[in-house]
């Protein structure tokens, strides 16, 4: 007792390193670690309240205070509840939905995401926020897809890069979730996925692999489900051996709330930090001491037995170390700011080049309020929140504009409202117990006061209610509810001035597509949702969204369907990835399936003219390069991109890539620019699952280059 008394005594006399802000980030850990005993590193390594995890009062070690994420910063919790705190300072810039910054194709928006929703997390005094997510949109009914970036791997990961590298430089660690395979919500907790090796690695690994390599990630969140029949949350070969040894990753595994079930696992799988473990299948988190967290005291005991290496504990220790000198202890950390005007701005002008135009007939849009006496506006999604519900992304906006309101602004008293029907108000209120009588009153009086108007403005589509879209559950159809399509077609039918506008994190069947004269699909928009929804429906901005999901025409267009069950959501909780790396446009470019809107794809109120493409090998890097240039009559923006198609190997490979991509500024009418895209050789190698590893193909590879994935204007070969 006096001999380690004194000893920490002398300890103290040392020079602190770890207390240096100038000292090397190692040195600093190596230093904290050698003046803690084992039980504080121990402490460190588990919750010790729902969002928080402990730090080393005695030795000035910060603890490490987390919040979702990935669209802002939640509301504050009750330290030990999933109950509202009821602070009154805590509302805060609701940011669009990453698949509506995925739609955006700018890396610029992405850098300027993060940099100012981690300004919000600094602000609120968090270091880590729980986002951006980087699961794929394999199929159009999970619950989460609004909180990740679309169907393909390479866009994805192009824009988390940014917003990544943006956070972190303010200080804020982002944990990018969820690693790897939460691509469904049924059965989240339990199911298994069974994945070949390639397209683990092609596919659903890619994101993550750039964030690590590309933005340098300094944490991870792992998922609930299975991969070989162990949770991802401490599953030794996803985590030690790809994540932390082949891709020599040094941050902290953070498991997702709830997601730790097993003590041997957890200490031996690769997690770093537990949080959110509560017993008995998650229901009686109250009796549940954070003492008893799997990496608390049985993990202490096993260390203490012997049963479980020091070093293990001691490489553990040193990624939470690291994670809270590179933010709560890093000198350089920001004080940040809430809801500032240049945060409502970012926010805009994300919300606005995410909004994806699909249709415009006869240019009905931009509006020319002229033409108009009399503008009836349809639809639940006009005036509700669509910042609430969700699940743990929800958010507690200070300022939430929706279109209704934004419309009334613009347009004053040209402007009616019919909400036409009724979509549940509680987050779980079902589709079928919502009462016909009430629909029917409700559809009625839209279509009364449509007789007596010359434009309608229907906006509808999902919301974040249970089964629509949002967290624990995925959609029921890939039909819109709340019967908006006959709703649809009935106002059609009595006006043909009908402007749609969609919400949603998903795509969805459109059966009254012929009938309507404009879509615009505007995925989750936030605070400024209406204002920029306005801003793009009267032509003050050009729409630049690209889709990063392909809206299929139907259901079983989509490329796992055909194998039934076991392909989504699993029969005896295994669920079977058989369509491989056929995902999405990979699946319907190279087996011929027309879409109803192919990925890439978005129109705009100008027109543009693009040069024939020149593709240019220099050292290990291909460059395309192509001049676009604006040919129609009001300033906008085009994206370019850049599909790959390799020379046949004895692997299928899609017909089709994306490998590249460039957006360019706002072009005047007249005015032209030249991109060049650069694509690394080694990305376009395949994975080859007999020798593990990445191949590289000789051969001449063709890049498509176009505007979508199906509206190629160019083509270019280059022999590798
Ligand atoms: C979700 C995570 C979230 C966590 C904390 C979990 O249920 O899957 O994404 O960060 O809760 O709210």
């Amino acid at each position: 007792m006096l001999a380690s008394l004194f000893a920490m005594m002398s300890m103290a006399t040392n020079a602190q390193t770890y207390l240096d802000p100038n000292a090397p980030l190692e040195e600093r850990v190596k230093d904290a670690l050698s003046r803690m005993t084992l039980h504080e590193k121990v402490n460190i390594l588990h919750a010790q309240s729902k969002f928080t995890s402990a730090g080393v009062p005695r030795l000035g070690i910060r603890q490490l205070n987390m919040d979702d994420g990935p669209h802002g910063v939640r509301e504050e919790l009750e330290w030990n509840t999933w109950s509202p705190a009821k602070w009154t300072n805590d509302s805060i810039v609701a940011f669009p939905s990453l698949t509506c910054l995925a739609s955006t194709w700018n890396r610029e928006l992405s850098e300027a995401y993060g940099d100012a929703v981690s300004e919000e997390f600094a602000f609120r005094g968090k270091d880590i926020m729980l986002g951006p997510g980087a699961n794929i949109a394999r199929t159009p009914l999970n619950g989460r897809a609004f909180e990740y970036m679309g169907e393909d791997p390479y866009l994805a990961g192009e824009m988390l890069v940014p917003y990544i590298k943006a956070a972190q430089a303010n200080g804020v660690a982002c944990c990018l979730k969820h690693f790897v395979l939460n691509d469904q919500e049924i059965d989240r907790f339990t199911v298994n996925v069974n994945v070949s090796e390639r397209a683990l690695h092609e596919i659903y690994l890619s994101p993550f692999k750039r964030a690590v390599e590309k933005a340098n990630i300094w944490t991870i969140m792992g998922s609930y489900n299975l991969w070989k029949n162990v949770h991802c949350c401490h599953n030794d070969e996803l985590l030690n051996g790809i994540l932390k040894k082949d891709w020599n990753w040094d941050g902290a595994l953070v498991s997702d709330w709830g997601g730790t079930t097993n003590t041997w696992e957890a200490a031996m799988g690769g997690l770093d930090i537990e949080m959110g473990t509560y017993t008995d299948g998650k229901l009686r988190e109250s009796e549940f001491g954070y003492e008893h967290y799997y990496l608390a005291n049985p993990f202490e005991k096993l260390l203490k037995e012997g049963k479980v290496p020091m070093s293990v504990l001691d490489d553990k220790a040193s990624r939470v170390l690291r994670t809270i000198f590179r933010t709560a202890m890093n000198p350089n950390k920001v004080i940040g700011s809430q809801c500032s005007e240049a945060h409502y701005e970012a926010c805009r002008q994300i919300a606005e080049e995410g909004i994806v135009m699909l249709k415009n007939q006869k240019n009905i849009l931009p509006i020319d309020a002229t033409q108009y006496k009399k503008i009836l506006v349809v639809g639940d999604n006009a005036t509700r929140s669509l910042t609430k519900g969700g699940g743990s992304s929800e958010l507690k906006s200070l300022r939430d504009i929706s279109p209704l309101e934004a419309l009334q602004t613009l347009y004053g008293d040209k402007i009616d409202y019919a909400q036409g029907y009724y979509a549940g108000r509680s987050i779980y209120d079902r589709v079928d117990a919502i009462d016909p009588a009430k629909q029917a009153e409700l559809n009625a009086e839209a279509l009364q006061k449509a007789q007596g108007s010359d434009l309608i403005i229907f906006v509808g589509g999902l919301n974040k209610n249970h089964r629509q879209d949002c967290e624990n559950g995925d959609r029921e159809s890939y039909d819109l509810s709340y019967g908006q399509n006959e709703l649809i077609s009935q106002l059609a039918k009595i006006q043909k001035n009908i402007i749609v506008v969609m919400f949603g994190g998903n795509p969805y069947s459109m059966p009254w597509l012929n009938q309507v004269s404009a879509l615009t699909h505007c995925w989750y928009l936030g605070s400024e949702s209406g204002t920029a929804l306005a801003n793009v429906l009267c032509g003050k901005v050009c729409p630049s969204g690209k889709l990063p999901i392909t809206f299929a025409e139907k259901y079983e267009d989509y490329p796992y369907v055909k194998y039934g069950p076991e392909a989504y959501p699993g029969v005896n909780k295994q669920v079977h990835y058989k369509e491989d790396i056929f995902v999405g446009y990979r699946h319907f470019a190279t087996n011929n399936v027309t879409p109803r809107f192919p990925f890439g794809f978005g129109l705009s109120y100008t027109t543009f003219s693009c040069s024939k493409p020149v593709a240019a090998k220099s050292g290990n890097e291909v460059t395309i390069t192509v001049t676009v240039s604006n040919t129609g009559a009001v300033a906008g923006k085009e994206v370019v991109q850049v599909y790959a198609q390799s020379p046949k190997g004895e692997l299928p490979r899609p017909i089709k890539e994306l490998k590249g991509f460039a957006k360019t500024k706002l072009l005047q009418p007249g005015e032209s620019q030249t991109l060049s895209i650069t694509i690394p050789v080694e990305e376009l190698r395949h994975f080859n699952d007999s020798q593990h590893d990445w191949t590289l193909i000789s051969g001449d590879y063709t890049f498509h280059v176009g505007t979508s994935v199906n509206d190629i204007f160019g083509k270019a070969t280059v022999n590798l």
